[in-house]
Parts: structure tokens; sequence; C-alpha cells
């Protein structure tokens, strides 16, 4: 949903993000950097029984970075791997009641950086990578070595 000002929800996630830090004993961790504005989200998650129990992030980012980071937590606590792949930018957008347009790409950076997350998650227990997963992992990876060899510390 495209609103024009920031809802009172997506304000109150940029406010009070859920779940921001770090997962010491994470099962995957994946990253990723915005193709529009260079910002960057990382998501660490647990998995036990094909479930998503727990979900930690941070952002370097604006606030709808923050917001839909913040809120794509929630939606996947509990969900299967399957489940929160199946989880569209739209479905981010929505739950915080609609992002402005030029903040639309900031949903996708979170849906992201979660993908890049189960993408290590899977590589971790030699399963089978879906082909989109591996492209944009492939992808992250070339824009973080950019970085770090400009002496930037991304991780
Ligand atoms: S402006 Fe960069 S993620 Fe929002």
């Amino acid at each position: 949903m495209i609103v024009m000002m920031p809802s009172e929800k997506a304000l109150e996630h940029y406010r009070n993000p859920r779940n921001v830090g770090e997962l010491e004993d994470a099962d995957g961790v994946g990253i990723y950097i915005s193709d529009i504005c260079g910002d960057i989200t990382r998501f660490w998650i647990k998995v036990e029984d094909g479930k998503i129990t727990d979900v930690r992030f941070k952002t370097f980012g604006c606030w709808a970075s923050i917001a839909s980071a913040s809120i794509l937590t929630e939606m996947v606590k509990g969900k299967t791997i399957e489940e929160a792949r199946r989880i569209m930018k739209e479905e981010i957008a929505d739950a915080l009641g609609g992002l402005p347009e030029p903040k639309v790409h900031c949903s996708v950076l979170a849906d992201d950086a979660l993908d890049d997350a189960i993408y290590d998650y899977l590589s971790r227990r030699g399963l089978p990578i879906p082909k989109d997963l591996v492209e944009k992992h492939e992808k992250v990876r070339v824009a973080v070595k950019r970085l770090e060899d400009m002496g930037f510390k991304v991780g």
C-alpha cells in the first residue's frame, strides 16, 4: 500500500524497533545493501525443526528500513523457512500501514536481508538453495567486498 505520509504504526516501529541486535548462536546470518540508497540491513535467524524461533536485525539506514526490518522480525517468528520466503515486500509495507512511494525500496532491503540469512541457513546445512537466493547472495557479496576494499567494515 502506498501512502503519502508515514503511518503511526511505521513511526512506532521506528521509535521502538523490535528484536534489534545479534544472535550469537544464529543458524543463519544475512546482509543486504540497497541498490538504490546504499543502506545496509543485517538479519540473524535461529531455526528449529524448520521454523524460525528467534530473529534479530541491525540496520544502517532510514526510518523506513528500521520500521520494515522491525515488523518483519515479528512477521517471521514462528514461521517455517518456506513461509518466511513467501513474505513479499508489499506485505511488509501493508503491515506498517503503507509506505510512501520513495520508501518502498526500504521494505525490499529488509526482505532481501532476511533472504540472505535464509541462504546462509540453507548453505550451512547443505540444503538446496533456490536460484534467486544464490543470485542475490552473489550480488551482495560483490557489494560487500567493494565496501570492504574501501576500508568500510560492513560486518
Ligand atoms: S532510504 Fe535507504 S533503506 Fe530507506
